[in-house]
């Protein structure tokens, strides 16, 4: 197999997919509790936190609902339709900033805003929001007929409709068994291949539809474009690179006592979190260049979670925090 750019190498068995057969029609805050106390929010005047992740802001809202008018909540999120809700949500707030980056860029921010050193708490959030499955001219839904884009920034990158009609059989392949785990990836990137030389792919059922007669055998518990369909959003969005950069750039920019939290929708991800976490202890062979962390938590929604919000079910959230 050749290696594509992005790092993590596939597991078999523990995954769990962020199943859109799980998507809720409002964006559901996952672990809101758990995440709290994971950060273990405090109203205190020189309280900073980052929510990397606002989405919708429900972990934003519960931060600011405990800080009051003390401490300050710094947001980001990559998407526009995130930060536009963000300034309509909280936009008169004295206390607030949403900042339209990728959490990747979190040392950067951390600088722009003079807070290295001294933020008490950094939420992730990962993933892609209900809101954005939901709606079709998105892309990312194989239920929704829409352009196939699956950008969670639009205005970054290229779609996945211009790499899925560029990229040879081989490297389709190799993104749908690393970020999907699919195992039959070479049956599908050659039907792809063969569909897109009669037709260019440009609408997310069209791709569907391709990976379903592909996979045509005994019925699945996930529709059978499931797996393709994250796979491709991860590359596309680049989720597993930027994800070790922005852990690096939490354990350096926390405050001592500081608690980083993550939420984690599948085993690829939640791989990368756990051996930070892990070895940003000071154990590593390059300690000398790391915060050192200890772990602190690991958490799983509870079952009545679960059945009031099926997209939890998937879930991890693990706490570090900063003791050094
Ligand atoms: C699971 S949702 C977060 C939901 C949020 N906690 C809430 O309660 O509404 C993930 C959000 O993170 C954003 N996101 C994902 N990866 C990102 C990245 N690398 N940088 C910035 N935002 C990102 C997505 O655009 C999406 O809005």
């Amino acid at each position: 197999m050749r290696t594509i750019h992005h790092s993590a190498a596939p597991s078999r068995g523990a995954t769990s997919l962020h199943s859109e057969d799980a998507v809720t029609d409002s964006h559901r805050p996952v672990m809101l509790e758990e995440s709290l106390a994971g950060l273990s929010v405090r109203a205190m005047p020189d309280a900073i936190y980052v929510d990397g992740t606002f989405g919708r802001g429900g972990h934003s809202a519960a931060i600011l609902d405990v800080l009051g008018a003390q401490g300050f909540l710094h947001a980001m999120d990559q998407d526009p339709d995130a930060v536009t809700a963000a300034k309509l949500r909280f936009g008169e707030r004295g206390n607030f900033r949403i900042h339209h980056r990728n959490f990747g860029e979190l040392g950067e921010l951390a600088r722009d805003c003079g807070m290295v050193g001294q933020i008490s708490g950094i939420l992730l959030d990962l993933g892609v929001s209900s809101p954005q499955f939901d709606d079709a001219e998105r892309g990312f839904s194989f239920l929704r007929d829409g352009p196939l884009d699956m950008r969670m920034d639009p205005s970054s990158g290229e779609p996945a409709s211009a790499w899925i009609n560029r990229a040879d059989a081989e490297e389709i392949a190799d993104v749908l068994y690393q970020y999907g785990e699919e195992r039959l990836s070479r049956r599908i990137a050659r039907r792809i291949v063969e569909a897109r030389i009669e037709t260019p792919i440009l609408r997310t059922t069209q791709l569907a539809d391709i990976i379903s007669r592909a996979m045509s055998g005994p019925r699945q518990k996930i529709h059978p474009a499931t797996r393709s369909f994250q796979a491709i959003r991860i590359f596309i969005n680049r989720e597993l690179d930027v994800l070790p950069r922005a852990l690096q750039s939490a354990a350096e920019v926390l405050a001592p006592g500081g608690r980083l939290a993550v939420i984690s929708f599948h085993s690829l991800e939640d791989r990368i979190v756990k051996r930070f976490m892990r070895d940003a202890r000071g154990t590593g062979p390059d300690d000398a260049k790391k915060a050192e962390l200890k772990r602190v938590s690991r958490a799983f929604p509870s079952d009545a979670e679960c059945a009031i919000n099926p997209r939890a079910r998937s879930a991890v959230l693990r706490v570090a925090e900063r003791v050094s």
